[in-house]
């Protein structure tokens, strides 16, 4: 039950319709009996600054951002956290009691804490990494394995132009590929992730052979609809370890949750079937 106190977050993005975070919030909110409210915040482009700056004004504790704010809400933030800086997008806003506003961005971390969840015994370290697409979300992802101390990260993009970009900004073990060459950028590799929208459903499977990948090497898709894309079943059925791309979007929300409400929330599997239920 809501009172006059309640703890009061949302997420801001235009459209917002299509969100899966009240839904995941609100989940949590309700299992731990807190009092507090996660709303829907339609922002359209253009107000995205005055959106952020309301926050405190209104008493709210902070909010996820998601598309197609991301990068816009940077210049609004008092402060931005090394790793949000170095992604170049917050996803998470967090207003400090004496009202400034923190952007964080915790893809990386949802990411990480997914493929840890599920595969506790997988290391960053243990090899190449091969990372498809060169969107925000590859960004995300090429910063929190460059931190985990991932030894080489070949990235190939459809685009080339984009992923040398990254990889110039980025540097460290990040190595571009050419997109022609992903079969055999497989070779030695430890970890496969995709993060092209290829494998969605409406569009095509993404077009991978996985003949050269070592049987051990884990295979993630951020894609999550459907949960099993033509990738992860591909790899199944040559006996690959794969996560899928679900746990990325319930670990990303956990700090958010953490900093508003107070309280840490566990990803369970009934949170993923709750959530699963709602796609
Ligand atoms: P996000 O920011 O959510 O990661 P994005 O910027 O739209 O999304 O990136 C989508 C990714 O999917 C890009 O890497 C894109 O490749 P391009 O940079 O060449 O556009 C990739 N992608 C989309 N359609 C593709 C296709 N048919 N084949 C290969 N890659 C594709």
């Amino acid at each position: 039950m809501l009172t006059a106190k309640a703890a009061v977050a949302g997420v801001m993005g235009w459209p917002v319709g299509h969100s899966r975070s009240p839904r995941l919030h609100g989940w949590w909110l309700d299992r731990y009996g807190i009092d507090g409210a996660y709303i829907p915040l339609a922002v359209p482009p253009g107000r995205v600054a005055e959106a952020v700056r309301a926050l405190p004004a209104l008493g709210l504790r902070g909010a996820n951002v998601t598309v197609p704010h991301k990068e816009a809400v940077i210049a609004a933030c008092d402060q931005v956290d090394p790793v949000a800086r170095r992604i170049g997008a917050v996803n998470t806003l967090v207003v400090a009691e004496d009202g400034t506003i923190e952007g964080r961005n915790t893809d990386g971390f949802g990411f990480m804490e997914n493929l840890r969840a599920d595969r506790p015994d997988w290391r960053a370290g243990a090899g190449p990494a091969v990372v498809l697409g060169a969107g925000g979300a590859a960004r995300a992802i090429l910063v929190a394995l460059a931190d985990a101390g991932a030894p080489e990260i070949r990235l190939l993009n459809r685009t080339r132009d984009r992923a040398e970009t990254l990889a110039a900004e980025l540097g460290g073990p990040v190595r571009v590929l050419p997109w022609e060459e992903r079969a055999f950028a497989l070779d030695g590799a430890a970890l496969v992730v995709n993060t092209t929208t290829q494998g969605m459903g409406g569009q095509p499977a993404l077009d991978l052979d996985l003949g050269r990948l070592p049987p051990a090497a884990l295979v993630t898709d951020i894609v999550y609809t459907p949960l099993h894309t033509p990738l992860l079943k591909a790899a199944m059925e040559r006996g690959n370890p794969v996560v899928d791309g679900l746990g990325m979007l319930l670990h990303q929300a956990r700090p958010g949750f953490e900093a508003w409400f107070g309280r840490v929330p566990e990803v369970t599997p009934e949170l993923r079937r709750f959530v699963l239920e709602g796609l």
